[in-house]
């Protein structure tokens, strides 16, 4: 029989972990944060084949290995890219050679994508340094909240498309309002990012793809499907691919932007926008350096450790950022034939900065340290040098030629620090070019 005292205290146990419980991400409950509890597991190698064969030169690379590691993660993780080219139409929306008191040249664009005129539209964002004598190298990013978001510059069009709810953000029902202006300004750094000499490109994700699961209805894949098609099939890309094809694209205008050297373009995204970027500087080579800011599971974190995020929980989560071909290896991690060292080697021999913060044990500082330093045998063939280091960096310290590396003091985040460093990376690499 159950007495009065093993149940009352059960209830009062309930009553007090049912709130705590509901307002924590279910995503984020019970998932392994101690070093001590990892599980020890088995990465792929990178350069050995299907076949058992060993790329042992750039042509093997080149030819074989390379292709074969895409077509992986093309068809289990992030989908295929469809090959089929849609209308785009550009237009030039605004343009002012006085921004910013006069240091910059904004220009803002507009893509309309496929033929319907009130399709989706993607609204691109450039600053451009007005003391440049020849073409300036760029920094291409995108957004979360609208490009109204990246600096309180009055004339910057606010978003049309669907936002994430975030009313201190100024975003309410869903549409961002005036009062989102510049709330992100801290992770973007304008104008610091134009006095060391680079444009700032960005355009918000929600334009490619609107982040919430609808069954790929209001995003850029229906331009894509087949007759008669609804979805994009098992291994068609989802969400995360939408942006990064979204990245290309404003890649595709930049080499139509006499101001801008687009053969030194950097691509970078925090966190799941760090994930689209990481992907699109993988299919994409004409991005010639490629940053990942925080962007843990389904980034630059191997997925194989049991650390954070883990590739159930981000499908369950997110449904609709990889292909549904993927799920197959929620909780069954050690069945994935490739890990995100091998989507960092397709960047091989680009240059590549993987970024963590110390708080953000969600996107496992640690698996995106070991993921970076897995992809180095794809740098080596092309005798680049990555880390130089097989430890962790203390916070602070960041390491690396080819491949950089750091950790910083602080949560899940971009700020001047991180910044600090890809600038310095970005002067080191395109300086030469
Ligand atoms: C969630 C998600 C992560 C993602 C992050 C973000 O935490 O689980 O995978 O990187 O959101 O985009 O901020």
């Amino acid at each position: 029989m159950i007495s009065k005292w093993t149940f009352f205290p059960g209830l009062i146990f309930l009553a007090l972990w049912l709130p705590a419980a509901a307002t924590r991400p279910a995503a984020q409950n019970a998932v392994n944060q101690e070093e001590s509890k990892v599980k020890p597991y088995t990465l792929p190698d990178l350069l050995t084949g299907g076949n058992g064969k060993k790329a042992l030169t750039v042509q093997d690379w080149e030819k074989w290995r390379r292709p074969e590691i895409l077509r992986m993660l093309e068809s289990e993780m992030y989908g295929r890219t469809p090959k089929k080219r849609i209308e785009i139409r550009r237009q030039v929306i605004e343009e002012d050679t006085k921004a910013l008191g006069g240091k910059a040249t904004r220009k803002q664009l507009a893509l309309f994508l496929g033929e319907k005129l009130n399709g989706p539209r993607l609204d691109v964002l450039i600053y451009l340094p007005n003391q440049a004598a020849r073409p300036v190298p760029a920094f291409l990013g995108l957004n979360f909240n609208g490009n109204q978001a990246v600096h309180s510059d009055p004339a910057i069009l606010i978003s049309r498309s669907w936002q994430r709810e975030n009313r201190d953000n100024g975003i309410i029902d869903h549409r961002a309002t005036e009062s989102s202006r510049g709330v992100d300004a801290s992770r973007w750094m304008v104008e610091k990012v134009l006095a060391r000499g680079y444009a700032v490109v960005t355009a918000c994700y929600n334009d490619m793809d609107p982040d919430f699961d609808d069954g790929f209805q209001n995003g850029i894949q229906p331009l894509f499907y087949r007759p008669g098609q609804k979805t994009p099939a098992a291994d068609e890309w989802g969400a995360i691919g939408a942006w990064a094809w979204g990245l290309s694209r404003i890649l595709d205008v930049l080499e139509k932007e006499k101001a801008i050297d687009a053969r030194r373009v950097a691509v970078h995204g925090h966190s799941r926008l760090g994930k689209a970027a990481l992907w699109a500087g993988a299919q994409d080579r004409r991005f010639a350096l490629v940053i990942s800011n925080d962007s843990g599971c389904g980034g630059a974190a191997l997925s194989k450790r049991n650390f954070g995020e883990t590739v159930g929980r981000i499908n369950t989560s997110f449904p609709h950022w990889f292909c549904t071909s993927f799920r197959k290896y929620n909780d069954r991690e050690e069945a994935l034939p490739f890990d995100q060292h091998m989507l960092l080697a397709l960047i091989a021999p680009r240059p590549l900065y993987v970024a963590s913060a110390e708080e953000d044990l969600w996107a496992d500082p640690l698996g995106e340290f070991l993921g970076a330093k897995n992809a180095e045998p794809a740098y080596a063939l092309f005798s680049k040098a990555g880390l130089g280091t097989d430890r962790m960096p203390p916070v602070h310290q960041p390491v690396g030629d080819f491949i950089g590396y750091h950790i910083r003091a602080g949560k899940h985040n971009i700020t001047e620090y991180d910044w600090e460093q890809y600038l310095k990376f970005a002067d080191r690499h395109f300086q030469s070019k």
